[in-house]
């Protein structure tokens, strides 16, 4: 793992997105991992901004998301289709037919899955895999107990995602339970994974992260096994390393 520490989130983002651009200039036709939640917004901000100012094309780029909602739809303002759309889609010339996120109306959960893992495989596999980080630990959305060799699933979402999650949501009850996530073992098989973490809330995961045991309790130290990994954190996510 190699750790990369900056100041403040506005760092944070600035580099991701430089990171994210350097992708897509060496490998045009890159296959990218997406992640929603609030820690990527400022990513994406500035890779639109990149975008804007014309040093990179989006229109070879193939996309694929952690995860979805069980049971919003696409036009549902809390579904992360429409969140991906509204922070960066809109703005860039990717074409339409290049953004994958799983479906969470699916009527066929299994074959969702099943042909999500197919679709990754015939773009060539992820390039590079964006992360955030639950405060549990969690990665897409596999919590805590996770199984590693686990594709992408179905998945049950703890109190503490619920919990952290309804700030975007009308009342707690309002934020669905399930969600459609790549697994671990999906993520894993990524070539290079950028994860981002900003905050004191995070600093302890962060730090059981990097230096604890691997642990199915916190599903994201299973990163210390794979073999290109950035973590790149503020000065407040890494204040407990
Ligand atoms: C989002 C995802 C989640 C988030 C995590 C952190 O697609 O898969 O694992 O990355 O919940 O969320 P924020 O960034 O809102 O703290």
């Amino acid at each position: 793992m190699r750790i990369i520490t900056v100041k403040d989130y506005e760092e944070l983002s600035k580099k991701a997105a430089n990171i994210l651009a350097s992708q897509i200039t060496l490998k045009p036709n890159s296959v990218l991992g997406l992640a929603t939640g609030s820690t990527p917004v400022g990513a994406y901000r500035e890779l639109v901004r990149i975008y804007k100012e014309g040093d990179i094309n989006f229109s070879e780029v193939v996309t694929f998301n952690l995860d979805e909602y069980y049971g919003l739809d696409k036009e549902n303002l809390q579904s992360y289709y429409y969140f991906m759309r509204d922070n960066i889609f809109k703005f860039v010339n990717i074409n339409i037919n290049n953004i994958h996120i799983p479906d969470g109306r699916a009527k066929n959960i299994e074959q969702e899955c099943i042909g999500y893992e197919d679709k990754i495989k015939q773009a060539g596999g992820i390039d590079l895999q964006l992360l955030g980080i639950g405060r549990n630990g969690h990665i897409g959305f596999n919590e805590p107990d996770v199984k590693f060799e686990a594709q992408t699933h179905l998945v049950t979402l703890d109190e503490d995602t619920i919990e952290a999650n309804s700030r975007f949501f009308a009342s707690m009850e309002e934020v669905p339970d399930q969600a459609i996530s790549m697994g671990i073992k999906t993520i894993m098989h990524s070539r290079k994974i950028l994860l981002l973490a900003s905050g004191e809330e995070k600093a302890e995961t962060i730090n059981n992260m990097i230096n604890g045991k691997i642990t199915p309790e916190l599903p994201a130290s299973v990163l210390q096994l794979h073999p290109d990994v950035i973590v790149l954190l503020d000065e407040k996510a890494a204040s407990k390393l």
